[in-house]
Parts: C-alpha cells; sequence; structure tokens
C-alpha cells in the first residue's frame, strides 16, 4: 500500500520505518526541514534500538522516503496516518493544535477514497472532529477517518510494533476499516489479536490503557511503602501478586514515580476526559498526585539521610525518565535533582544516553560519563534509573571513589547484604533499610522522625 505518515517524532518515524518493513511504501512527511534534511542524511533524531537499522534497509530497496513537502507526500496515497504531537497543554489538556493543523494541510491535496488514521493520542472525539474539518475543506464525503491507537514503549518500539499483544482498529465505515486490516495482515497473519471497533472507543482504549498500567505503578509504589514500614520485601510481594494471571507481573517495579513522554500525559487527559463527560475519575486523580508527591518525598528521604553533613554532595546515577532511552521528559531526576540542590547539595551525575538532553534542564550539575569519576566525593549515591551498568557497580570502587558510604536505590537494583558487607548504609524502596538506623540516632542527628521508617524494630 502507498502510505504517508504525518509527522516524523518518535510514534510517526517508527511507525512508517516498521511500515516499509511490512512491505509498504511510504514516505515520512514533516514541516520540519531540519529534521527531514538529518532524515536524508540517514540520521535519526532520538534513538530506539534497531530502528536506524531497518531504516537504512528500507531506504536501501526504495520503500522508505522523507519529505518536508506535504501536499505532494499526501497526494495519491491509500492512507494517511496523522503521528503529530498531542502535548499537555497550559491547561492540562491534550493540545490538538497539531493534529487539527495536519488535517487541514492535507485536506486539500488528498486524493479521493483515501482512508485518513489518527495515530497520535487524542482525546475522544478527535477522530470525528478531524473528519469535520475535512469535509469543510473538501466539501465532499469521499474520505474516511480512522482510529489506530499505538502502545509502543520506547526503548522496545520496534519490537512492538511488529510484533504488538493486539492491533486496535476504529472504523465507523466498514470499508475503511478492512483498508487498515490490509495494513496489517503481515502481523495480523502471525495469530496477534485484531480488536475492530467505533473510532471513540479505540481513543478510550488508549487512555484507559495507559491509565491501568499508570495505576499499576502507583499501587505497587504504595505497597513498597507499606512493606518498608513493616519490613516486608517488596520484591517477594510483587512475585507473589503478580503470579496470579488475572493480575501479571509487568508493571509492578517500585521506582521514583513513573514518567516519560505519554503516563503523566494521558492520566492527566484521562482524568480530564472524566470531568469534560461529568463522570469524574477519582482513582486516576488521585494517582497522578501521588506520583507528583513520590518525586518529592524522596527528595525529602535524600536529605533526611544526608542530615548532619556539611556541604553535603549527592551522585545522581540515571537522568532518563527509564533505561534504554535518552528521553528525560517528566524523569524523576528533573524533580528530584532541583529539590536537592534547592537545600544546598552540590550534585554530580551520570546517565549513559540521556546526559546531553538532561544537562540542558539541570543546570550547576558536574557530569561524567564513568559511575566512579561521577560518585567521586559524593556522601550519598542517588539511583533513579535502571541502567545495567548501575546494576553491576563494584562496591570497593565505589566505596574509594565516595567521601561517604550512603546509597539510596530508587530502582532496587543492588544487593542489600552486598552493599552493607561494603560498610554502606543502604536504603531502597520496599525493603528495611540496611542497617537500620535506630530512632535515637535518627533524632541525635537532628533529624525530625517523620515517618515510621525510623521506628526501631521494638
Ligand atoms: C508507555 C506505555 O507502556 C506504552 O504502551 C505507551 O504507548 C507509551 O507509554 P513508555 O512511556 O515508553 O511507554 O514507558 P514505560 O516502559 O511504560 O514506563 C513508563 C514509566 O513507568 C517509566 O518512568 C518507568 O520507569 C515507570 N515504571 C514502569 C515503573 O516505575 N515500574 C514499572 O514496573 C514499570
Amino acid at each position: 500500500m502507498r502510505v504517508t505518515v504525518v509527522g516524523a517524532g518518535y510514534v510517526g518515524l517508527t511507525t512508517g520505518v516498521c511500515l516499509s518493513q511490512l512491505g509498504h511504501e511510504v514516505i515520512c512527511a514533516d514541516i520540519d526541514r531540519d529534521r527531514i534534511g538529518r532524515l536524508n542524511t540517514g540520521v535519526l533524531p532520538f534513538k530506539e534500538d534497531g530502528l536506524d537499522e531497518l531504516a537504512a534497509e528500507n531506504i536501501a530497496r526504495g520503500r522508505l522516503r522523507f519529505s518536508d513537502d506535504l501536499a505532494m507526500a499526501a497526494a495519491r496515497r491509500d492512507l494517511l496516518l496523522i503521528a503529530v504531537g498531542t502535548p499537555k497543554g497550559a491547561d492540562g489538556e491534550a493540545d490538538l493544535s497539531f493534529v487539527r493543523q495536519a488535517a487541514r494541510s492535507i485536506a486539500p491535496v488528498m486524493s479521493p477514497k483515501t482512508v485518513v488514521t489518527l495515530k497520535s493520542t487524542v482525546v475522544v472525539g478527535t477522530a470525528r472532529e478531524v473528519r469535520e474539518i475535512i469535509a469543510e475543506e473538501r466539501g465532499a464525503l469521499d474520505f474516511w477517518v480512522t482510529s489506530n491507537p499505538e502502545f509502543l514503549r520506547e526503548g522496545t518500539a520496534v519490537s512492538d510494533f511488529l510484533c504488538p499483544d493486539r492491533i486496535v482498529i476504529g472504523a465507523d465505515d466498514r470499508d475503511a476499516g478492512e483498508r487498515l486490516v490490509e495494513l496489517y495482515r503481515p502481523i495480523l497473519e502471525k495469530g496477534v489479536p485484531l480488536l475492530e471497533t467505533g473510532t471513540a472507543n479505540a481513543e478510550l482504549i488508549k487512555y484507559a490503557a495507559n491509565a491501568f498500567l499508570a495505576l499499576k505503578i502507583g499501587f505497587i509504589n504504595d505497597v513498597a511503602d507499606l512493606c518498608e514500614s513493616m519490613d516486608g520485601d517488596i520484591g517477594a510481594v510483587a512475585k507473589g501478586i503478580g503470579l496470579d494471571s488475572r493480575i501479571g507481573s509487568s508493571f509492578l517495579m517500585p521506582g521514583p514515580g513513573y514518567g516519560g513522554s505519554c503516563f503523566p500525559k494521558d492520566t492527566e487527559a484521562f482524568a480530564r476526559t472524566g470531568r469534560s463527560y461529568n463522570v469524574p475519575q477519582p482513582l486516576i486523580e488521585t494517582l497522578i498526585a501521588r506520583n507528583d508527591l513520590r518525586k518529592q518525598r524522596i527528595a525529602r528521604r535524600v536529605l533526611e539521610e544526608l542530615a548532619g553533613i556539611s556541604d553535603p554532595t549527592v551522585a545522581v546515577f540515571g537522568a532518563a525518565f527509564k533505561a534504554n532511552t535518552d528521553d528525560v521528559r517528566e524523569a524523576a531526576a528533573l524533580h528530584i535533582v532541583p529539590a536537592l540542590q534547592q537545600s544546598g547539595v552540590a550534585v554530580r551525575a551520570c546517565d549513559p544516553w540521556a546526559r546531553h538532553n538532561a544537562a540542558r534542564l539541570l543546570p550547576s550539575v558536574v557530569w561524567d560519563d564513568d559511575p566512579y569519576v561521577a560518585a567521586s566525593g559524593a556522601d550519598l549515591l542517588l539511583i533513579l534509573t535502571e541502567w545495567e551498568i548501575f546494576r553491576l557497580l563494584n562496591f570497593g570502587q565505589l566505596a574509594a571513589a565516595m567521601r561517604g558510604r550512603r546509597i539510596f536505590d530508587c530502582r532496587n537494583l543492588l544487593e542489600p547484604q552486598e552493599a552493607m558487607r561494603h560498610g554502606f548504609r543502604y536504603v531502597s524502596l520496599g525493603r528495611a533499610p540496611i542497617p537500620k538506623r535506630e530512632k535515637k540516632m535518627a533524632h541525635a542527628a537532628g533529624i525530625r522522625c517523620a515517618n515510621r521508617r525510623f521506628r526501631s524494630p521494638n
């Protein structure tokens, strides 16, 4: 099929490259000339495992092209996929201006009988709105607008696209739905489940799926807090919960609060959708507030660990919102580092991929690519991202580099007993700190005992 993807951002490019891999003839179009210029020289604007190899392969086969000429790119195509950004607007609502703009741009140039498909994550009712925008321009109803949400995770987007859990096609017209089924035929033939439904349902599926996954994370973070207070172990508890096939073991890792370009934005939009239909979603409203609070609480707990130290220094390991990406959007580090700096803490940091993106947003941080150099002179090591290299840290080398012997591990990467054997006080999430700090020690250090974490076992 002849396909054009409008918007060469993360979702658009991944979609375009993968569709060309399925054998379609694809143009990725974007109004950003620099981006298209770089793509034409083979440079992708972000890191994504396996994507550059697939892009190179399909460019060479003549199945993948890039263009900043939307009029040319949108003419004579079987399918136009809109995959432009829907950032969080000033009032928290998903900003649909790029989607509307894309609809207005393609309306005069697309051929009759084109199927327009929304790939961008959009509020319920957007497919219908886009249909009206295009109909206004063309004055004839010789096109269809459909919805086909993506469920790509950064770092595994290529395999998420080519081997998905399911494909959701939202079409209010049978013929339009058939064209999307045709688009995905090579994947569907492998037995991947297909859900065909209306456009509004498809739009809601995307928000509800992300809200549910975020809820799982929020829930396990709360259970982790409970585990800490009762000397439990969140690893065992999460395993015990996840072995129930109705629950499943994924998305049960405690952390410093979810981040990234989707969960914070999509939970917000889901809550707003509920309010706008007068069906508030209190679970999600609470989740959003608790997730923000969690980042602040971690900063506060780090400060408590540093009580009594003059001119403290913290080494922050991990600025990306999760491992295997250079993306720092809504990352825990962006909230926690400024909170530490405002309290007079000097921050050193290390991240294998996200250093440059983070450095732009976090002034006065001293960066080093070598974790042991980044840790030198630090009183406390704070792990925020689950990079594999941090899991393999050598305690002896860390102890030699650091001034203090404190580790606060927000991804539970390290072995508590090992850390203790090397003389570290090791605090993680959902596991009792090792060694425990007695209440009177905390008071002696001038720390206000704000919660039960410092209580002695008896
Ligand atoms: C997410 C959805 O998974 C994907 O389906 C959707 O299309 C886009 O949003 P992504 O933002 O790439 O993907 O990251 P994901 O792997 O889902 O992680 C999101 C956040 O949750 C990260 O900050 C991660 O660290 C956190 N997380 C995830 C946890 O804290 N614990 C977990 O168990 C899983």
